[in-house]
């Protein structure tokens, strides 16, 4: 487990920014937390590093809103509304786990059994504009993670 905090919007976007640079294809990100923890604003940040140009907002209509113009696709999930993981497999949603993208996942918890063994795990929690970060993952992971927080100057925790 690695935590971290950040203390403003721009330094998660600048994180997710960084860690992009070290995701690779299939690679996938569950992302916890309440409504306006920040799963939206990572995401930017990591669709930013991943060189795409696009508007990254949730995904409110669709469950998934497909990123490219980047060095790997991103797939961008809202599960929020979804009833459990049946609905997600009846959807054919697992599909985009083989497509070699990058998934994130915003309420990941609704679909948590169905995710990869190795996905990032990160909990987001905080309030006023801090936010404590804490990620699950392969060690490999917890290096990028440490070293992408560290360049966006926020504080990492041991
Ligand atoms: N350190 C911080 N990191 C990220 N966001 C922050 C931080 N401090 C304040 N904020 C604010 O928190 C809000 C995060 O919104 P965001 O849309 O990313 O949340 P979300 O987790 O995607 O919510 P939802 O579940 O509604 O989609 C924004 O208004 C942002 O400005
Ligand atoms: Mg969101």
């Amino acid at each position: 487990m690695i935590r971290f905090k950040t203390t403003s919007p721009e330094q998660t976007e600048l994180f997710g920014k960084g860690l992009a640079k070290s995701l690779g294809a299939g690679d996938v990100i569950a992302l916890t937390g309440d409504l306006g923890a920040g799963k939206t604003c990572l995401t930017r940040g990591i669709a930013d590093g991943l060189g795409s140009t696009a508007h990254v907002s949730s995904p409110t209509f669709t469950i998934v809103n497909e990123y490219d113009g980047g060095r790997l696709m991103l797939f961008h999930f809202d599960t929020y509304r979804l009833s459990g993981p049946d609905d997600f497999l009846m959807s054919g949603l697992d599909e985009y786990f083989y497509r070699n993208g990058i998934c994130v996942f915003e309420w990941s918890d609704i679909i948590d059994e169905l995710l990869p063994e190795d996905s990032i795990r990160m909990t987001i929690t905080g309030d006023g504009d801090m936010r404590l970060f804490e990620c699950n993952c392969s060690e490999k992971h917890q290096c990028y993670i440490e070293e992408a927080a560290r360049n966006a100057g926020a504080e990492v925790e041991k």
